[in-house]
């Protein structure tokens, strides 16, 4: 079957999502509020089911990772010290007539005849509008079109007839000033924040201001003096936490992609700054391949480290933060191949130098190819961001150190045992090192030279003696954007039999068994047969206890295994008349296990159903 038109399959999947109950629009009664999104029975399950994939293999999984559920609403200072309250906005410009808001960073460049208006006036009234205003036209449009655009531009400024003043044109190229949709000029940049605000307690004062958090990241940073208490872990370790974030995005887009709320599964891996592992272990291992600070600011695509150049393999002690890095690059693509998503459809894009944020020293995005991203010069999908896998170098915790007043610091017996054994040349490397990064981070923060030199100094000496603020690796993925690639790349259109045999259309969820919403449906092969209904609810509540099953007795079978087909249900059971023992008694107590994909069918001993399915979707 030919493959459907990007947009075409978009709005395939989109309706698709919404019969089947995968996801809904929000309030959708009341018009539908525009970035948030509610998840149906089948979207529901599909989510629960890749958060549990992910929090058992991040957490369950490993020694070295532990969980956290904090709150959504924290101490208004987590946000000063992260950067949130002054950096985290979008450049936004509106447009002039419509008021409609766009990312500066998101409007097209445009060309054309730009036609300039000083003002209007409307001389039967007396009303006047000196406001200067302008339109973009593409070539060959007339002027009568600029024109009526700034007629209503000025109508909206009270010129009710508007005579439209000084009207000049010139030609315009490359120009992000002008609203792609009606041509009208807009708003210089100005940067808004994304954070949502709210209040805590009965008064609405600047005191009781919070925030909705924007990220999940954060409350982890202020628990992890809290979690290594207790939990007993050393560096390096990692706390990880999935939960509700909330941004209010300019332009909320492509279906649930970017919305206004969303889930995190978010990952903080605490590691010992370089400096601390040269001193226990000699020397600290570097990956392969040309390494991000070595590239030229744009590096061409096959210019940047793959991932294949050398595999991380197991944790070892003399890993700094580029192996720690590379690791959970590799880590994290792997969770995506199991849980369905091929290696072709991902993508992995290092940030260029340019692209990453202060703290930053590597960044790596996986990218899923998803039908509606942009294609690159070759044609290709190019892929949008699914996660991002950042080394945060100690910015994260530093910061709430210096906002706090609370040491972030944590002691570490190895280093205080190996620092004695160095070579005096050794000890003012290290040492030097580890003050000029410290030096670097508290200039920036905008310390005094003298107290920062003077605390840098104190930070090395404190070194030396086991003591520093760990170093951060995080891999920071979105659920939703997860669970949209998922429908995406599960969705298939082919042919199959129809109830005379006859090859029709049908439409398959193709999804790995490991997150399908519904793992097994159960079907009497007639409803109104009493032995076949009663043994096939016997068989529906024998493998409820292991797996969802989902039990349909209406309708032609044929028809009830489309339906499943489309809610991606990798296998049906159906009970027949062999089942009962009517075709002889070596069929007795077996069924038809149904495959979605082949559409096979093999009998299977009923006995043996449970374990069979469970070996098959583990
Ligand atoms: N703590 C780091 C952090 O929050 P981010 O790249 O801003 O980094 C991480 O967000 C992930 O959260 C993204 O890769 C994406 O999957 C998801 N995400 C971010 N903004 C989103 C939005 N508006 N809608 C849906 N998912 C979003």
């Amino acid at each position: 079957m030919a493959e459907p038109k990007t947009s075409e399959l978009m709005e395939k999947i989109v309706s698709l999502c919404k019969r089947r109950g995968f996801i809904f629009q929000s309030s959708e009664i009341y018009g539908g509020l525009n970035g948030f999104w509610d998840y149906g029975p089948l979207g529901a399950e599909l989510k629960r089911n890749l958060k549990e994939c992910w929090w058992r293999s991040m957490t369950q999984q490993r020694d070295d990772v532990v969980g956290l559920e904090a709150s959504i609403i924290m101490h208004p200072k987590i946000w000063e010290a992260s950067g949130h309250t002054s950096t985290f906005s979008d450049l936004m410009v509106d447009c002039l007539l419509t008021k409609k808001r766009f990312r500066a960073d998101q409007i097209e460049p445009q060309s054309g005849m730009a036609y300039f208006y000083s003002g209007a006036t409307d001389q039967n009234a007396g009303t006047r509008s000196a406001e200067p205003f302008s339109v973009l036209l593409p070539p060959g449009k007339p002027v009568e079109s600029a024109r009526k655009v700034a007629w209503h531009f000025y109508h909206e400024r009270g010129v009710r007839h508007p005579t439209l003043l000084g009207e000049r044109a010139e030609k315009a190229e490359n120009s992000t000033r002008y609203n792609p949709e009606n041509g009208s000029l807009l708003t210089e940049p100005r940067p808004f924040n994304l954070m949502l605000k709210t209040y805590v307690g009965p008064v609405e004062s600047e005191d009781n201001k919070s925030y909705l958090r924007p990220e999940t990241a954060q409350a982890i940073f202020v628990q992890f003096k809290n979690v290594l208490e207790v939990s007993r872990q050393k560096i390096p370790f990692g706390i990880c936490q999935i939960g509700k974030a909330f941004r209010n995005e300019i332009n909320p887009r492509n279906y649930t992609f970017r919305s206004r709320e969303f889930e995190q599964m978010e990952l903080e891996f605490f590691i010992r700054p370089d400096e601390a592992i040269e001193a226990i272990c000699g020397s600290v291992a570097q990956p392969a391949g040309p390494q991000p600070s070595t590239l030229p600011p744009s590096p061409p695509a096959s210019a940047r480290p793959r991932r294949n150049e050398v595999e991380a393999g197991n944790p070892q002690p003399n890993w700094g933060w580029q192996m720690w890095h590379k690791y959970w690059v590799e880590e994290r693509m792997a969770f995506y191949e199991r849980i369905g998503l091929p290696r072709n459809s991902l993508v992995e894009y290092w940030q260029t130098p340019a692209e990453l944020a202060h703290y930053a020293r590597a960044t790596v995005d996986i990218l899923y190819k998803f039908p509606f991203s942009k294609r690159d010069e070759n044609g290709e999908l190019a892929g949008e961001e699914l996660e991002g896998i950042a080394a945060r170098s100690d910015f994260d915790l530093s910061q709430h150190q210096r906002f706090s007043g609370k040491p972030m610091t944590v002691f570490d017996e190895e280093l205080k045992a190996a620092w004695p054994k160095l070579e005096d040349a050794k000890k003012a490397e290290l040492i030097e090192s580890y003050r000029g990064s410290r030096l670097r981070y508290l200039t920036k923060t905008g310390e005094a030279p003298e107290t920062a030199e003077k605390q840098a100094r104190e930070e090395a000496d404190a070194l030396t003696k086991g003591y520093y603020v760990p170093h951060v690796i995080e891999p920071s993925a979105g659920v939703d954007r997860l669970a949209l690639a998922l429908i995406c790349n599960a969705y298939g259109e082919d042919q199959a039999p129809d109830e005379k045999g006859k090859l029709d259309s049908r439409v398959v969820m193709r999804f790995h068994p490991r997150i399908a919403p519904i793992k097994v449906a159960v079907f009497p092969l007639l409803k109104n047969k009493p032995d076949l209904v009663r043994k096939a609810k016997e068989v529906r509540d024998l493998l409820r206890p292991h797996l969802t099953v989902f039990y349909d007795e209406a309708g032609a079978i044929g028809r009830r295994y489309r339906r499943q087909d489309e809610a991606g249900t990798p296998f049906g059971v159906t009970i027949d008349f062999e089942t009962l023992g009517e075709q002889g008694p070596e069929l007795k107590d077996t069924v038809t296990l149904r495959d979605r994909d082949s559409m096979k069918q093999q009998r299977v001993k009923i006995s043996e159903l449970a374990g069979l399915l469970i070996e098959k979707i583990r």
